[in-house]
């Protein structure tokens, strides 16, 4: 076996996906699972099939998708758990099951109401049950980052021996600095038999409340993890997890550290890009490797250094990470065959007729637009995702100005039934939303309402993201359009069409 192969397992479609706003359906789930085995990655974690039917059916399309990486499906230590994801992975052509129960004092007494010799007696009950299904089980000590070493060590230990086949270490809540979370793993490999002995193999799983999750995860694996769990864009609840391509690019750009995984480090932006068009998710300016701004020299003194010689200030190639600056530009002139070819970078196989039909919409941006570039062609490939919408935005006018009060009139498609109303407000969105309120005549609360441009230019399309609360329930929307308060409305109805009853007016 070769020792310094980092396996490297992507969680986006599970811990990524739990983040509000950022679900995904099947057919979404099963592009980015195909994106992440050109990528690469040596498991996908593709979801917690016991938590919803549409987790457990994602599980079973994904597995019959892809072929090479491993398929992971997630449980709590409970036998009907273990029994659905056993059911979700029957198509995988290889399948673990991630099984696991909380070590830490606040889990065992607050969670469970138990004991620590009681947990460690579940733990290994799931994973000997998990091992009726699968060769394959992997176990996490949820909240390890808080657990006692000598306590966890004891849980492992007794886990490997019931046949963890991996051992996962999440600091669930990111608490661990890198020192502490490195001496973990340490400790676990030096006091549990099956790591030297290569029968199990450690991982990490990082949480970024304190920014510290691909710090934490690069001294586990220097003190002997072999497998870390990330997500695209370290995308995951609350601050997120450990970014994949922070880790990727760490080690490919210190080669002395000897750690080597199997990602086509090209093929990272394009798979960033997907997940972030997919999942609605801005990725920050600023993010490492992925970020608009992460190969982007401002200053004087930087353009200047890097014109005479890229090494002054740039410490990997952004080619590398699939950043392509000569990349054909798209426009009004281009054709469909340069339409689908830069689909398919991105990752989008489509249909002749789906093709066909995103071309028309292509056409009719590049016309409002002078360069389509990559957000734009995803976002146009995800467009008809409102296809089978209740509810439509037929048309919107709206008159607005300097010292005067906003008026807007649109018309809604309901099921077919053309509905209108006209409002005024305290600015253009305000008009809009009041027309709107007045056919759909709920109690909703706008929470939340980000605009951005997608790159560059006053002819840019805006991506709006909302939150409404309606029922005591938030609801996440997002609609795309160069014309922003046209893009307000569709997100607002984006979130009213996911109301559990979103036709009654
Ligand atoms: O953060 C965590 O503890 C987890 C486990 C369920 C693996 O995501
Ligand atoms: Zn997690």
């Amino acid at each position: 076996m070769d020792n310094n192969r980092l396996f490297i397992f992507d969680t986006t479609l599970r811990d990524g996906e739990q983040v509000p706003g950022c679900q995904l359906n099947t057919v979404e789930k099963i592009q980015v699972a195909k994106q992440l085995e050109a990528l690469g990655v040596d498991v996908i974690e593709a979801g917690f099939p016991v938590s919803s039917p549409g987790d457990f059916n994602s599980v079973i399309e994904i597995s019959k998708a892809v072929t090479w990486p491993t398929i992971c499906a997630l449980t709590r230590a409970v036998q009907k758990d273990i029994d659905v994801a056993a059911e979700a992975l029957k198509y995988a052509k290889h399948k673990r099951i991630h099984t696991g129960i909380g070590t830490s004092p606040s889990h065992i007494k607050y969670k469970f109401n138990s004991t620590p010799e009681e947990i460690i007696e579940r733990a290994v009950a799931a994973v000997k049950y998990a091992k009726r299904y699968v060769e394959d089980v992997e176990f996490y000590a949820e909240d390890a980052g808080r657990t006692d070493n000598e306590y966890l060590a004891r849980v492992i230990d007794a886990v490997c021996k019931a046949g963890a086949t991996v051992c996962n270490i999440p600091d669930t809540t990111g608490f661990r600095t890198p020192y502490e979370y490195g001496e973990k793993i340490k400790y676990l490999y030096e006091h549990v038999d099956a790591f030297a002995a290569g029968r199990a193999i450690l991982s990490t799983h990082c949480h970024n409340d304190l920014g510290m999750a691909t710090a934490n995860t690069v001294a586990g694996v220097l003190n002997g993890a072999r497998q870390v769990e990330v997500t695209i864009n370290g995308i995951g609840e609350r601050a997120g997890n450990t970014s994949l391509e922070e880790v990727a690019m760490i080690f490919k750009t210190h080669p002395d550290l000897g750690i080597h995984t199997n990602i086509n480090t090209q093929k990272i932006y394009p798979t960033s890009r997907m997940v972030s068009s997919l999942m609605n998710m801005p990725v920050q300016p600023n993010k490492a490797i992925v970020g608009r701004n992460a190969f982007a020299h401002s200053s004087g003194i930087h353009q200047d250094g890097v014109l005479k010689n890229v090494s002054t200030y740039e410490i990997m190639d952004p080619k590398e990470v699939g950043i392509d600056d000569n990349a054909i530009v798209l426009t009004a002139r281009s054709g469909r065959a340069a339409l689908k070819h830069r689909l398919s970078v991105l990752g989008v196989e489509l249909e002749q007729e789906k093709l066909d039909k995103i071309y028309e919409e292509f056409l009719k941006l590049a016309d409002k637009k002078k360069e389509i570039n990559d957000d734009d062609v995803l976002m146009l490939a995800g467009a008809d995702r409102s296809d089978n919408h209740h509810i439509k935005l037929d048309y919107l006018q709206v008159t607005s100005g300097v010292g005067v009060r906003s008026v807007a009139s649109l018309g809604l498609n309901i099921a077919g039934e053309l509905f209108e109303a006209a409002a005024t407000g305290n600015g253009p969105v305000d008009a809009a939303i009041s027309a709107l309120k007045q056919i759909i005549k709920r109690n909703m609360t706008l929470k939340e309402f980000t605009i951005q441009a997608i790159s560059k230019g006053s002819d840019d399309v805006g991506k709006v993201h909302m939150q409404v609360e309606y029922n005591n329930q938030l609801y996440y929307g997002f609609g795309a359009n160069t014309d922003i308060i046209a893009a307000s409305v569709e997100a607002y109805i984006d979130c009213i069409n996911k109301f559990k009853t979103p036709s009654a007016l």
